[in-house]
């Protein structure tokens, strides 16, 4: 069965049963700036798992583009992948464990026709904070799971939640037996010597963590999150995602075109770039600031590879296309954007290989000196990272290939004093990446306080900011507003800013209670999300905002502000998008 018959079945098979088929969200969070990328199913959906009303009622099904970093070095064994598909469907405040179960149960069974004997399925084992599931244990019982295929395990495996706060609960696991033989007799579920694969999970969401621990939720959830690469290899019997159609007409591709074989670098560049084009297509585009950042390892990595196995770059084009053909039915954005993909990827490819030379030829003296050690040490990773655009993850692997080691620790802590000397302040939003703070990103994230402050005088105090985004090039900011924008608006926004930066305001900042901070008349996009002390930059007597930083000291410093475009982001929300022009 392909993976685009498996995501039919799915949303139909939920279709079927009362659930309302909802559209993928983009990969890039619309509104939330705090997380890089959307990472599961249930992530656009978290205000409706903590109790407002989703429009189309409390049955939803969807496939969602995810993207996770966490893994990239991991790339290239049979399994890692960053971008991925997953099939998911809620239940909000609607049924729970005994339905929830039922239906996976016959999804399986009946809907894509795996043997009974091929499942297990593991339970929450029970703790001080939630009872052993046994509810969940009998519902696969009754379905028809032998008693001897149910495991219990604890938190670390039994337990989920998106980060460290947030909705969660106890899930079920369901796991297929790939028939290999049992590593030892232990050999269970849990193990990840390949027998048993994870295929479906089951989160019931009744709960809510927070820094004062547990508390149980309005209503009882329940999230699932079935990942479509791996079941479409199981189904058709492949050992890795690479030999489904997903990947196999570019993995073809690279086996013809390259001339030294190795099977890692020919996934990581099939990989990285189908995660590329994915990020592109809504949107991301290469830059040295968290996003963008990850855009750029992935394309850095990719072409690292390309030259391993020597592949000519030029042939990108033709990867990309043949990309655009095959996923094209499943991705119809990759269609649309595709000239657009072609043109960021080759520059960015344009801009790595001025700089590749020079840093390999770094790399070589550096490892000349250290034969000894046979250790790098951190200022050159950094050096290479700072200067010729080597990602770490490049030297690292660069390192490898010679029989070297980089130090790591030391390279993150120089890392961190960079970043220090332009404070970041909102590390949280930045774990697992590597953000830039520059001297031109901390001006633009000063002129999106103007310019929120300008619409608000120009639009009404009703709109608020619904999102940002920053690049060392230009900035973004999203706001709820009911119509486009007269160019009056743009002409009155664009010039009340620019009169604020004329004038020289000072920008302050103030440490101080949230709820003091809230009682100012500080703005603030997710209060929820910040701590109990917090800072609130003040400019002039115009802008008043709950942030992190890092600012200028003065609008002064900003230059000239000039809207480029103004757009609709989605239903309500305008986006606009402007520069800072050095006067
Ligand atoms: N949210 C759950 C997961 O990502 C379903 O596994």
């Amino acid at each position: 069965m392909k993976a685009i018959e498996i995501r039919r079945k799915y949303l139909d098979y939920f279709k079927r049963h009362g659930h309302a088929v909802i559209p993928s969200a983009p990969l890039i969070p619309e509104n939330d700036p705090s997380v890089l990328f959307t990472t599961a199913g249930m992530q656009p959906l978290v205000p409706y798992l903590l109790g407002e009303k989703h429009p189309e009622g409390k049955r939803l099904t969807d496939y969602q583009k995810c993207v996770r970093t966490n893994d990239i070095d991991e790339v290239g064994d049979n399994r890692h992948l960053t971008f991925f598909e997953m099939l998911g469907n809620w239940s909000l405040g609607d049924y729970f464990k005994d339905e929830s179960i039922a239906m996976s149960f016959e999804f399986l069974t009946k809907e894509l026709g795996i043997p009974v004997e091929k499942l297990s399925v593991t339970c929450f084992a029970g703790d001080e904070d939630c009872p052993r599931d046994e509810v969940a244990a009998n519902a696969w019982k009754k379905a028809g799971i032998p008693e001897d295929h149910i495991y219990y395990y604890g938190k670390d495996d039994n337990w989920w939640i998106a980060g460290e706060e947030g909705p969660c609960g106890p899930d079920t696991e369901m796991f297929y037996d790939t028939g290999k033989p049992a590593c030892s007799p232990d050999c269970q579920p849990s193990c990840d010597c390949g027998k048993y694969v994870e295929i479906w999970n089951n989160v019931f969401m009744e709960y809510f963590k927070d820094k004062n621990g547990y508390r149980k939720l309005e209503q009882r959830n329940v999230d699932t999150g079935l990942g479509l690469e791996r079941m479409t290899m199981l189904l058709q019997g492949k050992e890795t995602p690479f030999d489904t159609e997903l990947f196999s007409p570019v993995m073809e591709k690279l086996k013809e075109l390259q001339k030294v074989d190795i099977i890692e670098s020919r996934r990581i560049i099939a990989e990285h770039l189908r995660s590329s084009m994915m990020i592109i297509a809504d949107g991301g585009r290469p830059s040295n600031l968290d996003r963008g950042y990850v855009l750029r390892r992935l394309i850095r990595r990719m072409i690292r590879h390309m030259n391993k196995i020597q592949i000519d770059l030029s042939e990108l084009k033709t990867l990309i296309d043949i990309y655009v053909e095959n996923l094209g039915e499943m991705y119809p954005e990759l269609i649309k954007n595709r000239e657009t993909i072609e043109q960021v990827i080759i520059e960015e490819k344009d801009k790595f290989v001025k700089t590749l030379a020079k840093g390999e030829r770094e790399f070589e003296k550096a490892i000349g000196r250290l034969e000894e050690t046979k250790i790098i040490p951190g200022n050159v990773v950094f050096k290479l990272y700072d200067t010729y655009g080597f990602p770490p993850e490049v030297t690292k692997e660069l390192a490898e290939e010679n029989g070297y080691k980089i130090d790591m620790d030391e390279f993150n802590e120089l890392f961190k004093k960079h970043q220090e000397k332009s404070r970041a302040g909102s590390e949280q939003k930045f774990k697992g990446g590597l953000a830039e703070t520059t001297e031109e990103t901390i001006k633009y994230h000063t002129a999106t306080h103007l310019l929120n402050a300008a619409i608000k005088r120009v639009i009404g105090k009703d709109a608020h900011q619904r999102g940002s985004n920053i690049t060392v090039d230009r900035m973004r900011f999203d706001f709820n507003c009911d119509h486009k924008l007269t160019s009056e608006e743009k002409q009155e926004i664009e010039d009340l800013v620019n009169k604020w930066i004329k004038e020289g305001l000072p920008v302050t900042k103030q440490e101080m209670k949230k709820e003091d901070a809230i009682k100012s008349g500080a703005e603030c996009m997710f209060i929820e999300k910040y701590p109990d002390i917090v800072t609130v930059y003040t400019i002039g007597d115009v802008s008043k905002e709950l942030c992190g930083g890092p600012h200028v000291k003065n609008t002064s410093e900003l230059g000239k502000f000039k809207i480029k475009k103004e757009e609709s982001s989605s239903s309500g929300v305008r986006r606009i998008k402007a520069v800072l022009i050095d006067e």
